[in-house]
């Protein structure tokens, strides 16, 4: 593993909860009857979710065909927004977490009702059988066929036209040799896209300060912020800004 990530920090269930409903609660709590009032999407003050309007942005520089590497991509919400709105033939997610990717992966499958309760999804954020929203969610996963890897020495790629990493950098022991590594994957002209939540910081953390400083060229095409909402914990619900970038290398 290039970069070290605590192999706990990302398969406790509290946290598969947290990403699970980050990623694909405004799915599993729109599609059920009883929208639970405490999910961290209420509705009437629902915001875009965080994957959808990045994936928004960089389809926009995003010619179709093209080829596409996420680092970091979690359960695979963002690289399923991108598909939708690219159609890209290729989307590979290169994720550490282990139970991150067997997610990823069951949400493809007739089971994952099955994991999400074992998990506690209902009791915890919801109320109602999201089976409606899941299959909603495996159609699409299935249609977009996103290939899931747990080390980026395990892709065979060799250059992307574009490489993603999201609110990962500040995870990394060394930011700076983790966007090296995601710069040698990019093809020439192609783009870099990252982004990185402004004071979200948990032990080990860096504190990036502004995403601009690592790169080696201020060729970006565009930089914003997004929100980026996170359920620390059932009465905490934590709304930051990330920092988004878009860069030709
Ligand atoms: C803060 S989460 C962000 C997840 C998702 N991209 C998002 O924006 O919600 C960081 C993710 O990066 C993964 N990660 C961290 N370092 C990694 C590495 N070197 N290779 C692959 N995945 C990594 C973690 O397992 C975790 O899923």
């Amino acid at each position: 593993m290039f970069n070290n990530v605590d192999p706990e920090r990302y398969e406790k269930p509290r946290r598969l909860l947290q990403y699970l409903e980050m990623e694909w609660g405004d799915y599993l709590f729109e599609a059920v009857e009883e929208t639970a009032a405490q999910t961290a999407f209420p509705p009437g003050s629902r915001t875009v979710p965080f994957y959808r309007r990045a994936a928004k942005l960089v389809s926009t520089f995003h010619p179709t065909g093209g080829s596409v590497l996420e680092i970091g991509g979690a359960t695979g919400r963002f690289a399923l927004e991108l598909w939708r709105l690219t159609r890209a033939p290729s989307i590979t997610v290169v994720e550490a977490s282990h139970e991150f990717r067997r997610l990823a992966t069951e949400l493809r499958g007739l089971r994952a009702n099955e994991h999400l309760i074992s998990l506690g999804f209902h009791h915890t954020f919801g109320s109602g059988p999201p089976s409606k929203a899941l299959s909603m969610i495996r159609e699409a996963l299935l249609a977009a066929n996103i290939e899931v890897c747990s080390d980026l020495t395990e892709v065979r790629g060799e250059a992307y036209d574009t490489v993603v990493l999201l609110n990962v950098i500040d995870r990394a022991s060394r930011p700076d040799r983790l966007i090296s590594n995601a710069i040698e994957r990019t093809a020439p002209g192609g783009r870099l896209v990252m982004s990185c939540p402004f004071a979200y910081i948990e032990p080990n953390d860096q504190d990036i300060y502004n995403i601009l400083d690592f790169l080696p060229t201020d060729r970006y095409l565009i930089e914003t912020h997004l929100d980026y909402i996170i359920r620390e914990g059932p009465r905490k619900v934590v709304h930051h800004l990330s920092q988004f970038v878009i860069t030709t290398c």
